[in-house]
């Protein structure tokens, strides 16, 4: 046994190693001297099989498993953080593991973290009756996050606490897009016309509404503030128009025609969007068809009233700078679009400049979209990452 935690050379953070520290020891006692069984070549094969992990990178990985075998101390680390996360008892677990930690460069190490818990979710599929190709699927994060790490450094790695989602499993990979489990978390409240099936989403009162029916950014003046009021027979407030602002004039809908279908809290299912080809609309429409049986069958107590989806995708404004029937514009039409709290342009700049701090004469320029995204700034628009809701 090591007592003693070797986290000064590995140049973490004071925090993160005082947290690590505390419960070292405890860990330490079910160190497999004989080898750590998840950072093995061969479970680590069949990691890339299943991850669908891009050959340029599959050396890199392997090659810093290796790394870490070699190191005691780097062994002893990897099976500190696993441990904390999947063995120790809950006492413990309040310890959170640092995601973005690369203990002596080694920049898959958070990743192996994540699926040292492959043992733990096949079984859980298989108690379940899950087919194991969905389980495959939702792993293929894992290689998304990979190319996201080596565009932005140039450098094969995975750092993002998100890949250890499908072995929770609190995501899954259904199609085309990613499915969680999660909450109405939004300040609005969706009704259904009891005979159409029609959506309408009120905002719940007290938000600040600029001039175009945008949630105010700091800097933007209020025209008006929204209310809610509710009786036995009508709701009235500040309702979402088709194209995802709210309309600045008060509606009401009779609940002799409308029905409550989803408040905040509500369980929700949310929609995320790995980046992968296209945006197709058939995917997405048959992704979100699956998600809703798939759900249902598996998570039967999971009692979800809506999809959720929050997105720079889902900015209405985004039609000024994409050509009509754009893939986001088609995808956008999956769902009632509402504004966000907050909803600025970081995320845009994110995901269409790889950088969200690039000064605007440094981004690139290769597709229409950042071309068109750079100009409209440049004139002053302003994208918000905006939110949608299906029934
Ligand atoms: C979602 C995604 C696949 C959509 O791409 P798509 O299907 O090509 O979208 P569209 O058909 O609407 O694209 C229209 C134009 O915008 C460009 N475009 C789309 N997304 C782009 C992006 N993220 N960065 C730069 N350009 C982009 C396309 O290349 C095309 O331009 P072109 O005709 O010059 O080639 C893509 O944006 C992506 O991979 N995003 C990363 C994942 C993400 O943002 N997830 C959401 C997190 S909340």
């Amino acid at each position: 046994m090591n007592p003693i935690p070797p986290f000064v050379s590995f140049d973490l953070e004071p925090a993160i190693a005082e947290r690590l520290a505390s419960t070292w020891t405890f860990s330490q006692a079910s160190y497999p001297e004989e080898g750590v069984y998840f950072l093995q070549e061969a479970y680590l094969r069949q990691m890339i099989e299943l991850t669908g992990l891009r050959a340029p990178a599959q050396k890199p990985f392997l090659a810093c498993a290796a790394q870490i075998r070699q190191d005691d101390a780097l062994s002893r680390l990897a099976w500190h953080c696993h441990w904390l996360l999947d063995v120790a008892p809950s006492e413990f677990r309040q310890v959170s593991v640092p995601w973005s930690i690369e203990p002596d460069g080694c920049r898959f190490f958070p990743a192996f973290i994540a699926l040292a818990r492959y043992p733990f979710i096949h079984a859980f599929y298989q108690e379940r009756a899950i087919p194991l190709n969905i389980l495959q699927e939702s792993m293929t994060v894992v290689d998304v996050w990979t190319q996201d790490y080596y565009d932005h450094t140039g450098q094969w790695g995975c750092f993002r606490e998100w890949i250890r989602m499908p072995m929770v499993p609190n995501l899954f990979r259904l199609g085309r897009l990613e499915f969680e489990f999660g909450s109405f978390t939004v300040p609005f409240r969706v009704y259904r016309h009891r005979e159409t099936g029609q959506t309408a989403v009120m905002a719940a009162e007290g938000l600040s509404l600029q001039a175009a029916g945008f949630f105010c950014q700091p800097d933007e003046s209020q025209v008006v503030m929204t209310t809610f009021e509710e009786s036995a027979q009508q709701v009235t407030g500040y309702a979402a128009t088709p194209t995802g602002r709210l309309s600045l004039q008060k509606t009401t809908l009779s609940l002799e025609e409308w029905e409550l279908a989803c408040k905040p809290g509500d369980a929700a299912i949310h929609v995320h969007i790995p980046a992968l080809a296209p945006l197709d609309h058939d995917r997405c429409q048959e992704a979100i068809q699956k998600a809703r049986r798939f759900f249902r069958r598996y998570f039967p107590a999971f009692d979800f009233k809506a999809f959720l989806c929050t997105s720079w995708l889902l900015d209405p404004s985004l039609d000024c700078v994409l050509p009509a029937g754009a893939n986001i514009l088609r995808f956008q039409s999956l769902f009632q679009l509402f504004p966000c709290v907050n909803g600025n342009d970081r995320q845009t700049r994110e995901r269409v400049f790889g950088d969200p701090a690039l000064p605007l004469d440094q981004v690139p320029q290769r597709t229409s979209l950042q071309r068109n995204t750079k100009k409209a700034i440049l004139e002053g628009h302003r994208f918000r990452g905006s939110g949608g809701v299906i029934l």
